[in-house]
């Protein structure tokens, strides 16, 4: 799961090199890794870490040449170390490389046998020397990478060099993407249109199976039979600028306040604010015979899937799974005939989530996608698209776009209702007039922020963290914790609130922090029964509810945090704030990266 970009053209590779991988950090930063032909020869930096470590290599040992490769890493087969770090190379051809070679550790054992020195612990490394192989049988370069690739299993997205070949750029892909940029006397490879935004608008998108040759005038592609193919090239809407932090110290603040907007943005596009009636996009399905809803996502857009299914049954009564894409994968899934899967994805690009579509296809069911990249594979592949308007999220730890994936999949539960003809126009006007209301009493959560700040030193100090919820609380719960965990590092889960007392009451003692979600909703009086049972085994509570809810219960909890009185219905997207900030706090206070937290990525695409 890493980035990769090549470039063959006039003007010096190694800066648009650079600033393309600085685009393509969010699919990972372990480390970075440039190669570029200087007369004919190899030369490659490559430095463990962030991009700004190889900018430092490259500032003491520059790097001259006008046909090069570059590579982000997120490490999946050795340590994210210099070593490891891409590209791969000897004197003869250098290979940066997205995806995973499943069978590389029997094609290493053939071509150790054969005499081929390894230098890292990657899977990547066998690519070279297959290539390599091939090369001193004196196939060509093409005629190499195509033999190499074709001995390859697994996902991969591939651009490699050669010695000697100045004009040549060769770029290969099966289940890894990989976009083609045509500029003027010169030619680019990106894992997507955003690493290529600046330097061209024209972009096609190889397909599985198929390898490509650059040089400075074009591109040559062949499928996966060896035909020769034309991908049709289009003009993209991607913009590459530099997105700011604004006043803002990290990304992830700026994006958890920009939420009102965001979903204000998102519901603008779906619901008429006059006539309180959501009107979606054209989908390839019919709501009211739809007889299965299969929902696949991954993390927190899992989540959102989790929020929308309550949603669905209760306000729908549509018969809704949710699955965890890797899971669904493998577990022989028995679909409605007629039915629809929806897969809910802020990249577009997460590998499981794609295969689980594609899975959900090939067994008969029309694929739907949520995505906040429009240009995205899950949007260029689904049958139907609804675009979630968060703009580019940045923050590893997804915020603003889990936000607005529950606004749309909210919308679209109001529209299956209606659809199916379970709601009346008042019911539909009351649950648009709700939503239409949470940009604002967002806003109104957010002041709430030097609280949270607060309430997070004692989080932040903490070695164990808890979050209780019920219904859509409960998934609020688990993104809580997920927040938590994946920014600061300290251990912390989501329970549902009754099954407490089925073994994870064992936690409690009076250095837990326990988060409880609990609008005044139908499930409040279970939900404070469960509160009482932490509190008496001297469980602290920081308490989530509304004026209500605090009124009754507010004196039994450690601290309380009141959040506006909404709708039952939109309560989740206004529960997620508080315990976004709580994390984001805990982070700082506890100096962790809080926009690239160790081990992560923003785009997963292995699987
Ligand atoms: C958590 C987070 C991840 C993503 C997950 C799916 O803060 O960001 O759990 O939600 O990797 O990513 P997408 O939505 O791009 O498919």
């Amino acid at each position: 799961m890493c980035g990769i970009i090549g470039i063959i053209g006039a003007a010096p590779a190694c800066p648009i090199l650079v600033d393309g991988l600085k685009r393509l950090e969010y699919r990972g930063y372990d480390s970075a890794g440039l190669a570029t032909l200087v007369v004919g020869r190899i030369e490659r930096r490559r430095a463990e870490g962030k991009i700004a470590n190889l900018e430092a290599v490259l500032a003491e040992n520059p790097l001259s040449g006008t046909t090069g490769i570059g590579h982000t890493r997120w490490a999946t087969h050795g340590s994210p170390s210099e070593a490891n770090a891409h590209p791969h190379a000897n004197a003869a051809v250098a290979v940066v490389h997205n995806g995973i070679i499943e069978n590389f550790q029997t094609l290493k054992e053939t071509l150790v046998a054969e005499g081929h020195v390894f230098e890292s612990a990657t899977d990547t490394e066998v690519i070279v020397h297959l290539v390599t192989r091939y090369l001193s049988q004196g196939l060509a370069p093409a005629e190499a990478a195509t033999r190499a690739v074709g001995e390859l299993a697994g996902a991969f997205a591939l651009a490699m060099i050669f010695a000697g070949h100045s004009d040549l750029v060769i770029g290969a892909r099966r289940g890894s993407p990989l976009a083609i940029g045509h500029g003027d006397g010169a030619m680019f490879l990106g894992s997507d249109a955003l690493a290529l935004a600046p330097l061209t608008k024209r972009i096609c998108y190889l397909d599985d199976g198929d390898v490509v040759e650059l040089t400075r005038d074009g591109a040559i592609i062949h499928d996966q039979a060896g035909a020769l193919v034309e991908r049709p090239i289009r003009e993209t809407a991607v913009i590459g600028d530099a997105i700011g932090k604004g006043n803002f110290s990290h990304y992830m603040l700026k994006e958890i306040y920009e939420q009102p907007t965001v979903i204000g943005d998102t519901l603008a596009s779906f619901i008429n604010p006059a006539s309180l009636e959501v009107s979606l996009p054209d989908l390839p399905v019919d709501f009211a015979a739809l007889p299965h809803l299969q929902l696949l996502a991954c993390g927190s857009s899992w989540h959102a899937a989790l929020i929308a299914r309550y949603w669905f049954e209760s306000i729908a009564r549509v018969p809704v799974e949710v699955d965890i894409a890797s899971e669904f994968r493998y577990r022989a899934p028995v679909l409605a005939e007629g039915g629809a899967a929806l897969a809910i994805s802020q990249s577009g690009e997460t590998a499981d989530t794609l295969a689980a579509l594609r899975l959900a296809r090939q067994l008969g069911q029309t694929a739907l996608a949520i995505v906040n990249v429009a240009e995205s594979t899950l949007a260029r592949e689904a049958d139907g698209t609804l675009l979630t308007h968060a703009g580019p999220e940045v923050g590893v730890a997804s915020t603003k776009a889990f936000t607005t994936q529950m606004t749309v999949l909210a919308c679209l539960a109001i529209a299956a209702a209606r659809a199916r003809g379970v709601i009346d126009h008042q019911r539909e006007a009351a649950l648009s007039a709700a939503i239409t209301e949470v940009p604002a009493r967002v806003a109104e959560v957010l002041r709430h922020d030097a609280k949270l700040k607060e309430l997070a030193e004692e989080i932040a100090a903490a070695r164990h963290v808890l979050f209780l919820g019920r219904g859509t609380g409960y998934a609020v719960a688990l993104e809580g914790a997920l927040k938590l965990k994946e920014i600061t590092y300290i251990p912390a889960e989501g329970f549902a609130a009754g099954e407490m007392k089925h073994g994870p009451i064992a936690l409690i003692d009076n250095d837990i922090p326990i988060i409880v979600v609990a609008p005044s909703d139908q499930l409040f009086e279970k939900t404070a029964s469960n509160m009482q049972e932490v509190i008496a085994r001297g469980g602290r509570v920081i308490f989530l509810s509304d004026a209500e809810g605090i009124e009754r219960l507010g004196d039994l909890a450690a601290a309380s945090v009141e959040i506006p009185a909404v709708d039952a219905f939109v309560a989740p997207i206004l529960y997620t704030i508080p315990v976004q900030l709580l994390a984001y706090h805990a982070a700082v206070i506890r100096g962790t990266d809080v926009d690239q937290p160790r081990n992560l990525a923003k785009s997963v695409t292995v699987e």
